[in-house]
């Protein structure tokens, strides 16, 4: 039996056939339709969310399946004081795989060492969204073309933005990816990400606090929303929120090409008016989560179409 807690726990060759049948599941949909009949998926949200739940939840209905679950820690037992343990051995019984989000790091890993059904990690805390980043590198392979031989920049809050983490992650095993890292000085990205990842493994990176000074020269964007919920007090949020704001002006220093992508939710760092951008691919980016959470779900359960 598999999970999927970090982006690590599949190999290059497992992503590309991952990405590959999330393509084929977009062509083809209705050759999925019932590859879960009766199978159930256990959506467990201790946090709140849209995107992710709800495509766990598409996913599963797509391919013929049913879900159950919660959408936040007070409407389950753990209001009671039920730990996260317990809860997945319980869910165990009623599901076939459970998608997991949680405010802790580490919980997801946790709900894997006692689970007897495959785990998704959903977002743990300010650590890793790995779910996410398959989201992230399907949109890119499919509009781009490749994950190879990319300028890749990643701006606002680096320091809890789970998603630029478990992107970076991901990305780095792929050949000649540059990482331009954009962000104020209280939102770097994590010291171990820096030191334990991208110089480990001589990646070639640089870290710049003005976004027009950098996206001349990058293939994508990778914006994020300032984590208000990971923040210790408010008046740090408050004058840190709208550091960056992508507008008209500045994508006019942009290629014609680069893709601007975002995890979503967005809060103000890229104004309305960039919606009809061509080079804007969120939305399209959201749609995609669907196509690879549903390859996912086949390929956590051994399922072949
Ligand atoms: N991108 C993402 O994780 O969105 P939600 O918080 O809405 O799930």
């Amino acid at each position: 039996m598999r999970h999927l807690i970090s982006p690590l726990d599949f190999s290059v060759e497992e992503l590309d056939k991952l990405l590959d049948l999330a393509n084929d599941i977009e062509k083809n949909p209705d050759k999925y339709a019932k590859a879960c009949d009766r199978k159930k998926i256990a959506t467990c949200f201790y946090e709140p969310s849209t995107r992710t739940r709800l495509s766990f939840e598409a996913a599963m209905l797509n391919l013929g399946g049913s879900v159950l679950g919660f959408a936040g820690a007070d409407s389950s037992s753990a209001a009671k004081g039920e730990s996260v343990s317990d809860t997945i051995r319980v869910i165990s019984s009623y599901a076939d795989i459970c998608a997991i989000r949680h405010p802790k790091e580490g919980a997801a890993l946790v709900a894997a060492s006692k689970s007897t059904i495959p785990v998704i990690n959903a977002g743990d805390g300010g650590h890793q969204h790995p779910t996410q980043t398959l989201t992230d590198l399907l949109t890119i392979r499919s509009l781009k073309g490749r994950l190879d031989n990319i300028t890749i920049g990643l701006c606002g809050d680096l320091k809890f933005g789970r998603t630029v983490h478990s992107l970076i992650h991901a990305l780095v095993r792929y050949e000649n990816v540059k990482f331009v890292l954009i962000s104020p000085e209280e939102l770097r990205v994590p010291e171990y990400i820096r030191e334990d990842v991208l110089k480990a493994k001589g990646i070639e990176y640089k870290e710049v606090e003005r976004l027009e000074d950098a996206i001349g020269e990058l293939d994508a964007l990778y914006m994020t929303r300032v984590q208000r919920e990971r923040f210790f007090n408010e008046e740090d949020y408050i004058r840190l929120k709208d550091f960056y704001v992508l507008n008209k002006e500045k994508l006019e220093l942009a290629k014609d090409d680069m893709l601007i992508l975002h995890p979503l939710p967005r809060v103000n760092e890229i104004a309305v008016e960039v919606d009809d951008d061509p080079r804007a691919v969120y939305f399209k980016q959201a749609q995609y989560g669907v196509y690879v959470r549903m390859a996912l779900i086949l390929t956590l359960l051994e399922i072949e179409v």
